[in-house]
């Protein structure tokens, strides 16, 4: 993009940051589907299990509102291969393999790569949320904001496993 064309267009740098940071969104939440699914059955405990199931639908969700997004913006979804997500979720699978026999520690481990994830969510979804309210997009905000509250909510219950689960 040119300089005329970023003055012609108000906030162009912040846009491009935005769509950018948007698509890696779309593309690490549908790499997330088949990593849930992957630690959900592998996880032992009732509880962990129900909430990577609850959060796997979830993140379904937010691949809509990530559609939803764009088409507020008028731009064609198009996804990017999120490398951090393709990196935590490989280290998920060799906790999984590694811990096959521990069911109890293999829990452990899966609410820490669990919550690893979600905190890379909730940073990406915080700074695009920064950015839509910068650029006074009250629509795509609200979206975003929606997604970013689950992201928080799922980290928290995994915490409030965690405290059942892990035994001193
Ligand atoms: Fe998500
Ligand atoms: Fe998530």
């Amino acid at each position: 993009m040119t300089e005329t064309m970023r003055q012609d267009r108000p906030h162009g740098h912040l846009h491009e940051l935005l769509l950018g940071e948007l698509f890696e969104l779309l593309g690490a939440e549908n790499q997330l589907l088949s990593g849930l699914q992957r630690m959900a059955d592998a996880a032992h405990r009732d509880a962990l299990q129900a909430v990577l199931r609850l959060h796997l639908r979830e993140t379904e969700m937010h691949i809509e509102r990530l559609k939803l997004v764009f088409q507020e913006l008028g731009i064609s979804p198009r996804r990017k291969k999120s490398k951090a997500m393709e990196g935590l979720l490989r280290e998920a699978e060799d906790l999984i393999d590694e811990l096959a026999d521990t069911p109890a520690v293999r829990d452990a481990a899966l609410i820490a790569m669990a919550q690893k994830v979600e905190h890379y969510e909730i940073a990406a979804y915080g700074c695009v949320l920064t950015y839509a309210e910068l650029m006074e997009l009250p629509e795509v905000s609200a979206l975003l904001a929606q997604t970013l509250d689950e992201e928080k909510q799922t980290d928290e219950l995994l915490t409030e496993i965690a405290l059942e689960v892990v035994e001193p």
